[in-house]
């Protein structure tokens, strides 16, 4: 999910001291390295501060009180937080209760065999060309379509979507002034489109994420504007990251032929990629979050109202908790990477996300085993984020099968 503006404004990039070109380039793992290894908290006048220590990331993610997620830390279209990422405890748990059984490991498996067709018919559209850019033509449509259908929305408002979930996340906009009133825009017509359906499933229930608000609404648990919320963050917390995981995986993965011929000769390693792949590409490396107090943080001081940027990313090279963290290896024993993030706001939709990812390297490399970007092309990462939004692949044209 998108959580953190300063990075997408590219503040980050220019203003903590390491130059151009840092925190999204394809060798990121460098800047991460660097970061872990030096202040616990670097104070950035211009935006917000970044903590990269491991030590200090798992307290401080622990300890929402002192750290909070509330919408002082980032605005992402409601002023009164999205639901549950900016609400701190103890009010938080009751909408984790309410949410952590409609994304359990069962209930996504039964859209497997839908995410397999959706995958299927997109790969279908380009195999016998030879050719695809695996960013438009499979990476955003396969979270946006797994989205529809969880939600039970219909698929023809795919092209909506992509645009709301756009101005939502990445709004084009002159100054930070107009990226707010852009994204407020998007959260009102998003709302308009999601109480629609909402109102819909009260007089004809449904089994999907909707009908389960409206029931939820129903009992007095939920009121109908807790319910829009909740929606707005799923659609903002569950493409982007999905689609730019998707295109870290292949971006790494099209340059590295002995991973491909593994996955090919093993797909029941599928499962272990994901994991090593997030780890290792680390798709939401930063977190937003302000400090509610003073504090010193590993000897750097920090003063309340502080907006920090979070790295993840930096825990998951970390030498005492991988063993050689710079080789990527699908066998690793236990790979407990922070690509979810931690602590109470940890990824509610972790599963949802490992079942696409899986399914979707599944179905690839049983189709077109072997790939490559183009000569001399290189990825560029978008910000926050790691999306690229151009990547092109090469392969040897392959049947149809739909
Ligand atoms: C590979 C894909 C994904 C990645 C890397 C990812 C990453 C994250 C991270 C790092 C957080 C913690 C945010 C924070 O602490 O500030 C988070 C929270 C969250 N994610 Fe994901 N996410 C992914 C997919 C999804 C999907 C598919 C959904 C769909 C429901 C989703 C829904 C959420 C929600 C609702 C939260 C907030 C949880 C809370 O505050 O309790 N995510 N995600």
């Amino acid at each position: 999910m998108r959580t953190d503006e300063s990075a997408a404004s590219g503040d980050t990039r220019s203003d903590h001291g390491y130059g151009d070109a840092l925190i999204w380039d394809d060798d990121v793992q460098q800047l991460w390295e660097r970061l872990r290894t030096g202040p616990a908290v670097r104070h950035n006048a211009d935006g917000p501060s970044i903590m990269a220590s491991p030590t200090a990331v798992d307290e401080y993610l622990h300890q929402p009180e002192l750290m909070s997620s509330n919408p002082g830390a980032v605005f992402l279209g409601s002023e009164t937080g999205l639901i549950p990422l900016q609400i701190d405890p103890p009010g938080h748990v009751r909408y984790r209760r309410m949410l952590d059984p409609l994304f359990t490991p069962p209930k996504m498996a039964r859209l497997e065999a839908e995410v397999a067709a959706l995958v299927n018919r997109r790969i279908d559209e380009f195999i016998d060309r030879g050719n695809c850019d695996l960013a438009s033509e499979l990476a955003v449509p396969i979270p946006c379509g797994t989205f529809l259908r969880l939600l039970g929305l219909p698929i023809g408002r795919l092209d909506e979507f992509i645009v709301m979930k756009d101005e939502l996340i990445r709004p084009v906009a002159r100054d930070a002034d107009d990226a707010a009133a852009i994204r407020s825009r998007a959260g009102a017509w998003v709302f308009e489109l999601f109480g629609e359906a909402l109102d819909q499933r009260v007089a004809h229930p449904t089994d999907d994420v909707i009908g389960h608000l409206v029931r939820l609404e129903q009992s007095g648990e939920l009121t109908r504007e807790e319910s829009l919320n909740i929606c707005l963050l799923q659609l903002t917390a569950g493409l982007d990251t999905v689609t730019a995981s998707l295109e870290c995986f292949f971006s790494y993965l099209a340059r590295s032929p002995a991973h491909q011929r593994q996955l090919v000769a093993h797909p029941e390693l599928t499962s272990k990629a994901v994991e090593e792949l997030l780890r290792w590409m680390c798709p939401v490396p930063t977190v937003a979050r302000i400090f509610t107090s003073d504090a010193v943080v590993e000897g750097c001081p920090v003063s309340a109202g502080t907006q920090i940027s979070v790295l993840l990313a930096s825990t998951n090279i970390d030498p005492s908790r991988f063993e050689n963290p710079t080789e990527v290896d699908f066998t690793r024993e236990s790979i407990k990477h922070l690509a979810f993030g931690l602590g109470v706001h940890r990824c509610l939709g972790s599963h949802l996300a490992r079942m696409e990812l899986r399914v979707t390297l599944a179905e690839w490399h049983r189709r077109i085993p072997s790939y490559r970007l183009p000569e001399g092309f290189l990825p560029t990462y978008s910000p926050a984020i790691r999306e690229i939004t151009y990547l092109p692949l090469e392969f040897e044209p392959g049947a149809r099968e739909g």
